[in-house]
C-alpha cells in the first residue's frame, strides 16, 4: 500500500493504479462504517483510493476540529489489512495553500438541516471534495448514508459541476445495540453511550410504525420525538420527515422518506437517520 502526501506524489502514485479507481474520502479515525465503503469499492472498481483529511474548512469555530479523534498509525494498518491501494494523507498547506479563495457553496439542499444547524458546513464539504475528486480523478466515489445530506450535496455539487464521477451511497454501519458509528462516539462517557442507543431505536420503531401503515409525516416525527424525550441526557436539535431528494420537509402523507435527527448528549453532537 503506497501512502502519499503531496500532489506530484499522489499523480505519480495514481499513473501506476489499475483503471478503473474508486475514491473513499474520510476524516481518519476508521471504524467498520468507513472499512464498509472501501469494501464496496473493492467490488466494483480495480483500484481503490483513500483520502484521509481532517478538513478544517467544515469546522464551525465553536466545533471540535482541535479536538478530533486522529490515529494515523492505526488507520493506516486497517487500510493495509483492507487492501487498499493508495492513501493519500495531505496537510492542510497542501489542500489550502497560502491565498487560497475558492470555495463551492451549493444552494438549497446544503441550507437545510445540517446546513441550517452547522453554517457554512456544507461549503467546506463541497470544496474539499471538489479538490479530492480533481487531484484523484475517480470513476467512482463512496459516502455513507450516515450522512444523508453530505451524499445529496455532493450529488448535487456533481451533477451542476459536471464531475465525470458516479456517487455511490452505502449503508449505515450500525453498532450491535444499534447505535450508528461514527469517530466522534469516542467522546461519550460510559453514561452518554448508554443514552445514545434512543437514536436508532426512535428510528427504528418509527420504521415499525411505517411498516404497519402509519403514513402521516407529522405523526412520525412526533413519535421520535417522544421517543428521544424519554432519554433525559439527550437534547434534541431536529427531527426531520423530508423528501429523500430535495431534504423538503413533508406535511402530511409519505410514500417515501428520509427520516432524520440530530442531538447533542453532553458535549458530543450526534446524527442519525432511516429512509421509510
Ligand atoms: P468522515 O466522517 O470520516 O466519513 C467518511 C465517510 O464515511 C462519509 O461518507 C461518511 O458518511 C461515511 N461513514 C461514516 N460513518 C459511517 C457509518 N456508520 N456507516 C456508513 N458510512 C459511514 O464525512 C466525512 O468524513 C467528511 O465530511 C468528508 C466527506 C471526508 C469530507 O471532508
Amino acid at each position: 500500500m503506497n501512502v502519499v502526501v503531496t500532489l506530484d506524489e499522489l499523480r505519480l502514485a495514481l499513473s501506476k493504479l489499475k483503471e478503473s479507481v474508486g475514491l473513499v474520502p474520510t476524516m481518519g479515525f476508521l471504524h467498520a462504517g468507513h472499512l464498509s465503503l472501501v469494501k464496496q469499492a473493492h467490488l466494483e472498481v480495480a483500484s481503490v483510493v483513500v483520502s484521509i483529511f481532517v478538513n478544517p474548512a467544515q469546522f464551525g469555530p465553536h466545533e471540535d476540529l482541535e479536538n478530533y479523534p486522529r490515529d494515523l498509525k492505526r488507520d493506516l494498518h486497517l487500510l493495509e489489512s483492507a487492501q487498499v491501494d493508495l492513501v493519500w494523507t495531505p496537510t492542510n498547506e497542501v489542500i489550502y495553500p497560502a491565498g487560497y479563495q475558492t470555495w463551492i457553496d451549493v444552494g438549497e439542499v446544503s441550507k437545510l438541516l445540517e446546513g441550517g444547524m452547522r453554517p457554512g458546513h456544507f461549503r467546506g464539504v463541497a470544496t474539499v471534495v471538489a479538490k479530492l475528486f480533481n487531484a484523484v480523478q475517480p470513476q467512482r466515489a463512496y459516502f455513507g448514508q450516515k450522512d444523508a445530506q453530505q451524499a445529496v450535496v455532493i450529488r448535487q455539487m456533481s451533477k451542476d459541476l459536471d464531475f465525470p464521477v458516479e456517487i455511490v451511497v452505502c449503508p449505515i454501519t450500525r453498532e450491535p445495540d444499534g447505535l450508528a458509528m461514527s469517530s466522534r462516539n469516542v467522546y461519550l462517557s460510559t453514561q452518554e453511550r448508554q443514552a445514545a442507543v434512543v437514536l436508532s431505536h426512535a428510528l427504528f420503531q418509527a420504521k415499525v410504525a411505517f411498516e404497519k401503515g402509519a403514513r402521516d409525516s407529522n405523526h412520525l416525527r412526533k413519535l421520535v420525538q417522544e421517543i428521544l424525550e424519554t432519554e433525559p441526557l439527550v437534547m434534541l436539535q431536529y427531527v426531520s420527515c423530508a423528501d429523500p431528494d430535495t431534504l423538503q420537509e413533508i406535511d402530511g402523507e409519505i410514500d417515501r422518506a428520509l427520516l432524520s435527527l440530530a442531538v447533542s448528549i453532553g458535549k458530543t453532537r450526534l446524527i442519525d437517520n432511516i429512509l421509510l
